[in-house]
């Protein structure tokens, strides 16, 4: 089916090397269609990359979907196993009607992700090179670590966990900013075979602490604080407030292992709590740096990873080891053309999905040398970035849309007074990218000459599911384009009826891949429910997304109640749990609204108790409310005073119409006939701009 759509694309004229339509961009001129728009790799580029026309790519495709266990085994092949896997290389069921969903790659065989990353790649000789480039916050605070020291570190820290007794399975909640240390963190429970659980060090103290009481940590590994920026955060304040609210609930970590960025804050001025609280800098050097691997099955637990949904708690999506191995590395290596000369840094942190596949996980897997920033982007000017790419020669580049579009709005000066002439590939993550980005940032970042591969997937993917190979088809500005090898996203109306041609609809996925999540920690139930029941038979994504006349996938954004705020997902529920929190809020219906720079606004209609008049105060204090019980990123952009909702007569908030308020689509506001009370639409546009 999809093969019809990419044979069908086949036969687009024959571009390579030119820069057709692009020309016209850059003329100014209008374009009759965002979508004939093509945008072709340069003959050189495809001639070296990995896959080097659309016909290899198809060929590889063909393989991956018709003989996945023969495709996967002969790339997983390729890392290090201490027993290879059984006879069986997946064994899955995604339809719920033909009982349990399960999913399972490469079971039975034994081997361990940190081995993988890091005594293999030493072996294989590449111990001194850089693995990790670190940028501080500072400009001219900088360090890095060959692939020998990091292991070092990584075995000093394992050896740490193991003494303190924590063992194969165990949850390890990670609270750090994007410190060398993350990583190490990270790599470290790998190897013991522990859990680790990273928390955004953006999140609220309630947020962690909420965390905290799903998995239950022996230790949480923080710091004491970090500028970003001319901002400084007291990190291990919130770790002891989530800890306290936590043990008021009866679950207790014994240890907070704190690590001292001295650059943001010292330890002498550090809140500490004897006999629970350890510093870093204390204990871990004196521990051996050789650590023993613990070999665990393809299918034991890599990672626990909180993401938001449409209802109520964050979801603890789990990954396991092998197939989650072999994804994250296959993709970026295929995804960004990966070479061993490349410098690679991706900007996102490792709380998030794209950190675990794609700062630490993917690239080490590659031995590629990664780029890790802990300021931000426009610290201390909006040039900040360039100039990391000048100083470490970064050759690929992963960002997010939001950053592009917050640099572009800087103006093209930031970017063109660096060289950035070492760049080769562009990406980008997180949501749709507007084609006006997608122009500015391949023009004038990448000097109209490094490809951009627009990457979709999710934190339940594990890793890339549609994105460009860059070399192996033109792009367009906006597309993500075709799937990934082994994934079958098909597009199915409200019926739940594949769709084919020109056409769009909801994205599902028809049969597994190695890096899909398993299930969602404690409840696979609600796995079962969120993702396999809407439409049986498929992985449903929560996505939109539209297919053109040439095949290409375009997405269009969550049809769930899930907003994308600068790349960040958030439930609308959970804004509006947090907001009716608040003493005086009678009731709150959240909604998002296009904005500018973050892709998404956060836009929160309100209805206070009866009698509370209405304030800047309040307006502020449920403002707070929110940031204190999820984190800053999710505070609201804009509050709507609401006397009354639109409901309908069954009690149902309609949303359809708090959207086109919230966008000021007055005229489209459709049938409200079908009200409670009518009259409460006319109220909520009279206050509007209150
Ligand atoms: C959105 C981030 C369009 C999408 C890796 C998805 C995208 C959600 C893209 C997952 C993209 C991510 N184009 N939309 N290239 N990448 N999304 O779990 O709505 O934080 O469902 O994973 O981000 O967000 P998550």
């Amino acid at each position: 089916n999809h093969m019809r759509h990419v044979e069908s694309m086949a036969k687009l004229p024959s571009g390579a090397g030119k820069i057709t339509r692009l020309n016209a961009v850059i003329l100014g001129e209008a374009l009759a269609s965002e979508e004939d728009d093509l945008v072709f790799p340069s003959e050189n580029f495809s001639r070296q990359a990995h896959v080097s026309s659309l016909q290899k790519y198809l060929e590889m495709y063909r393989r991956s979907v018709q003989d996945p266990a023969g495709f996967w085994s002969d790339i997983a092949s390729e890392f290090y196993w201490r027993e290879k896997w059984g006879q069986q290389v997946y064994f899955e069921n995604l339809d719920i009607r033909k009982g349990k969903i399960q999913i399972e790659w490469f079971k039975g065989g034994m081997t361990n992700i940190c081995y993988n990353c890091l005594d293999r790649n030493i072996e294989s000789g590449n111990g001194d090179k850089i693995a990790i480039y670190w940028e501080g916050n500072e400009p001219g605070l900088d360090s890095s670590l060959t692939y020998n020291q990091l292991l070092a570190r990584v075995c000093q820290l394992a050896n740490y966990l193991k003494d303190i007794g924590v063992r194969k399975g165990d949850a390890v909640v990670i609270y750090l900013p994007m410190l060398m240390e993350l990583p190490i963190a990270m790599l470290a429970c790998a190897r013991i075979g522990a859990v680790h659980s990273v928390v955004f060090a953006g999140f609220s103290a309630e947020s962690l602490a909420q965390r905290i009481m799903d998995c239950r940590p022996k230790v949480v590994i923080t710091c004491n604080a970090v500028m970003r920026g001319s901002k400084i955060i007291y990190l291990k304040e919130i770790v002891d407030r989530a800890l306290m609210e936590s043990a008021q609930n009866g679950i207790n970590t014994d240890v907070c292992l704190t690590y001292e960025n001295e650059s943001a804050m010292k330890k002498e001025m550090t809140k500490w709590i004897k006999g629970r609280d350890i510093w870093w800098q204390d204990v871990i050097p004196k521990y051996p740096v050789t650590c023993d691997v613990e070999w665990v099955d393809a299918e034991d637990p890599l990672f626990l990873l909180y993401t938001s949904g449409s209802t109520g708690k964050p979801k603890g999506v789990l990954h396991t080891t092998g197939g989650y191995m072999v994804y994250t590395a296959t993709t970026f290596k295929y995804a960004f053309d990966y070479k061993p000369t490349d410098i690679y840094w991706c900007t996102a942190d490792c709380g998030w999905i794209t950190g675990h596949s794609y700062v630490t996980y993917g690239p080490l897997l590659n031995g590629a040398t990664v780029v890790i920033f802990e300021g931000a982007p426009s610290y201390p000017d909006a040039g900040r970035c360039w100039d990391i790419v000048d100083k470490f020669k970064v050759s690929i580049f992963y960002t997010a849309p939001t950053l592009v579009r917050s640099l572009m709005r800087e103006g093209d000066e930031h970017v063109s007074r660096y060289s950035r002439k070492s760049l080769r590939v562009l990406g980008s993550v997180g949501e749709p990218i507007n084609p006006s980005a997608w122009r500015w940032f391949f023009n004038v970042v990448g000097d109209a000459r490094c490809p951009i591969s627009d990457t979709w997937w999710q934190t339940e993917t594990g890793g890339f599911m549609i994105t460009p190979l860059p070399g192996a088809w033109p792009q367009k500005p906006g597309s993500a384009t075709f799937p990934f090898f082994g994934v079958q996203p098909v597009i199915v109306d409200e019926k739940g009826v594949e769709i084919e041609g020109e056409c769009s609809g909801y994205l599902c996925v028809k049969s597994s891949w190695p890096g899909a999540f398993r299930t969602l920690y404690g409840d696979h139930e609600r796995y079962e429910a969120t993702y396999f029941s809407a439409f049986p038979g498929y992985y449903f994504s929560g996505d939109g997304c539209s297919r053109d006349k040439d095949g290409y996938c375009w997405l269009t954004g969550r049809v769930d109640d899930v907003i994308n705020v600068s790349g960040h997902r958030i439930g609308t529920a959970e804004v509006e749990s947090a907001l009716v929190s608040h003493p005086q809020c009678a009731e709150a219906a959240v909604v998002g609204v296009e904005h500018e720079v973050k892709g998404q606004g956060i836009y929160a209609f309100v209805t206070l108790v009866e009698g509370v008049p209405y304030s800047d105060d309040l307006r502020k204090s449920l403002v707070m409310v929110v940031r204190n019980q999820i984190g800053a990123f999710a505070a609201p952009d804009k509050i709507h005073w609401a006397p009354g909702l639109p409901k309908t007569r069954s009690g149902k908030i309609m949303r359809r119409i708090l959207r086109k308020i919230a966008s000021r689509q007055l005229d489209e506001l459709g049938d409200t006939s079908t009200l409670a009370d009518p009259t409460v639409v006319d109220q909520l546009i009279a206050l509007a701009d209150c």
